[in-house]
C-alpha cells in the first residue's frame, strides 16, 4: 500500500518556488510514496475559534482537515517571510493543531524544507514551522532539513525538478519521510 505524503506550501503566489519544489516532490516520490500538494490554503479565513465550532467550520477548513485526516505524513515548504514562517502557513497548522488533543498531525511524521532569497534559504521559518508543527502535535523529524537559498536565481529559469542537485535532495527527502512512516508504523 501506498504510503500517503500531504505537501503544504507556505506561499500563495502563481510562481512560487517553493510550490515549485513540492510539485518536483509530486514528480520524484519513490515507488510506495505518493506526494500529494494540497490546493487551497488561500481560501482557509484566519482560524478564529469563534467559527471552529460543529456545523461552523468553513469550507475551506474542513477540506483541509479532511485532507490532512487521510494520510500518512506531511512535507512541509516553507519560504522565509521577515524572518520567520509565513502566515499563510502557520494558519493552515493551527487549524489542523484543532481540536486539541486530536488534531490531524496526531503523532504523524513532518518534515520541513524550503527556499527563500537569503543566504540561508529560510531556515529561521523552517525551524520556526518545526517548532509550530511539533506542539500542533507532529513527529518532527528533525534531521531532515533542506533549506535552498537564492531561489528567485537559482529558479529563475530552471524549475527544481530540472536542477539535478535538488531533485537528488528532493528524492532523499521524500525517501527518508517514508522511511520514517515504516518506523512510526513498525513500532
Ligand atoms: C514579505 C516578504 C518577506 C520576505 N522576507 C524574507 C526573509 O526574511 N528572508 C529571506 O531569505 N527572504 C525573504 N523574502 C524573500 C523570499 O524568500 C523569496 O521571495 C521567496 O522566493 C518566496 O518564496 P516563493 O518563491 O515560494 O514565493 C521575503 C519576501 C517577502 C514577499
Amino acid at each position: 500500500m501506498s504510503v500517503r505524503i500531504l505537501a503544504l506550501v507556505g506561499s500563495l503566489r502563481a510562481g512560487s518556488h517553493n510550490r515549485q519544489l513540492a510539485e518536483a516532490a509530486v514528480k520524484l516520490a519513490p515507488e510506495g510514496a505518493e506526494v500529494v500538494l494540497f490546493e487551497g490554503l488561500a481560501d482557509v479565513p484566519f482560524y478564529n475559534e469563534d467559527i471552529d465550532v460543529e456545523g461552523g467550520v468553513p469550507a475551506a477548513a474542513a477540506k483541509l482537515r479532511e485532507a490532512a485526516q487521510g494520510v500518512d505524513a506531511f512535507l512541509l515548504f516553507s519560504p522565509e517571510y521577515n524572518g520567520t514562517i509565513p502566515a499563510v502557513l502557520k494558519n493552515a497548522i493551527d487549524w489542523l493543531s484543532r481540536p486539541y488533543g486530536a488534531g490531524a498531525f496526531g503523532g504523524k511524521p513532518v518534515a520541513v524544507i524550503g527556499t527563500a532569497f537569503g543566504q540561508y534559504g529560510g531556515v529561521w521559518a523552517q525551524d520556526d514551522t518545526r517548532k509550530a508543527v511539533g506542539i500542533a502535535g507532529g513527529k518532527v523529524i528533525e534531521d531532515i532539513k533542506l533549506s535552498i537559498p537564492g531561489s528567485m536565481t537559482r529558479f529563475a529559469e530552471t524549475h527544481p525538478v530540472d536542477d539535478a542537485e535538488v531533485a537528488a535532495q528532493l528524492t532523499e527527502v521524500v525517501a527518508r519521510l517514508h522511511g520514517n512512516v515504516g518506523e512510526a508504523t513498525a513500532a
